[in-house]
């Protein structure tokens, strides 16, 4: 698995959410549960469940349902993840072949459904109703944001705002789940779990700026996922949105987005002029915004180790190549 620094104070606890995780997806059927571990233990960066503990630290949670809620949030975002590979048509995830790739789409979408179920079920073990409903909010908030991904307005029609909203349902509204969720949990002051959730939104805002930032420039074996695949499935992000905005009449790029494009060579030398263009550093430069107000947000925060913890992820968040 990946360790970011950063975690460090709650490592021991994140290795309480491994096996919590491990045991919610136990079912009868050897090959099932060995197929929903084989999602489980592929890594990830565990950013989520990290976050919300972070946040029961400000606090006094109970430890165990810190840890459930770790492992609901978690889940949840796994489950999402087997979707979306489905959805997007993508055979990669983590460095590894994903359920898609080897199931129907029927199996997937079943086997995502029950790691949702897990998910749900871990929640409502930190038996707080507002974290509950919080939860099920963000479930809905996430599908939406999906399903406008794909009834998006053609993609001349579409707006910064458009994208912003969409980049909110399906990854800030997790992320500020994350955190808010972890200071309700601890019993923190209105204030400070208001603070809590504005951090893990532009943070969350910034995470998936740099995530279709990587789709233009990271390394697919470093990522373990495919590159470039937003603009092959016709997804405009940031950086195509910038890169619009310089070069209005791009033909190629226009047959892209159309769908009308066949030739990979083609498609390939369209991500790689915009990877090398000005878009990338101006897709930067607003994540550092979004980054720097998450920042902000933390000032209602007391001095604590979660604090300095936070401070130093949102700085990953913008430098990391994973
Ligand atoms: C991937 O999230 C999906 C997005 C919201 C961009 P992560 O980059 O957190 O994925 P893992 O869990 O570390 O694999
Ligand atoms: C994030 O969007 C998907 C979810 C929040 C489920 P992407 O489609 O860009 O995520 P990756 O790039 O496949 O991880
Ligand atoms: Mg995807
Ligand atoms: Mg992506």
């Amino acid at each position: 698995m990946v360790t970011i620094p950063a975690f460090s104070t709650v490592s021991a606890d994140l290795e309480q959410v491994e096996l919590k995780m491990k045991r919610s997806l136990q079912t009868p059927n050897k090959y099932l549960t060995d197929v929903l571990l084989y999602i489980l233990e592929s890594g990830g960066k565990r950013i989520r469940p990290a976050l919300a503990l972070l946040a029961t630290k400000f606090g006094q949670a109970e430890p165990e349902r810190a840890i459930s809620l770790a492992g609901a949030i978690e889940l949840l975002h796994t489950a999402t993840l087997v979707h979306d590979d489905l959805i997007d048509n993508s055979l990669l995830r983590r460095g590894k072949t994903t359920l898609n790739a080897r199931w129907s789409g029927g199996a997937t979408v079943l086997a995502g459904d029950l790691i949702f179920a897990q998910s749900a079920a871990l929640a409502a073990e930190t038996e707080n109703v507002r974290v509950i409903s919080l939860f099920a909010q963000t479930l809905g908030t996430i599908c939406r944001g999906e399903l406008t991904q794909l009834f998006a307005h053609p993609w001349r029609e579409q707006t910064r705002e458009d994208y912003h909203d969409r980049i909110y349902s399906k990854t800030a509204s997790l992320i500020a789940t994350a955190t808010e969720a972890g200071g309700i949990l601890a019993g923190l002051p209105e204030t400070q779990i208001e603070g809590l959730r504005a951090y893990g939104r532009n943070i969350g805002m910034a995470f998936q700026i740099i995530d279709d930032v990587l789709d233009f420039v990271g390394d697919e074996r470093e990522l373990g996922k495919p590159t470039g695949s937003d603009l092959r499935q016709g997804t405009v992000t940031l950086p195509t949105m910038y890169f619009i905005q310089n070069h209005p009449a791009d033909e190629s790029l226009a047959r892209v987005l159309d769908r009308l494009e066949t030739d990979e060579k083609v498609i390939a030398e369209v991500v790689a002029r915009i990877a090398r263009s000005e878009a990338i550093p101006a897709s930067l430069d607003e994540a550092r915004q979004f980054v720097r107000a998450g920042k902000d947000a933390l000032r209602m925060l007391p001095d604590h180790p979660s604090r300095e913890a936070m401070l130093a992820l949102a700085d990953y968040v913008i430098d990391r190549k994973i």
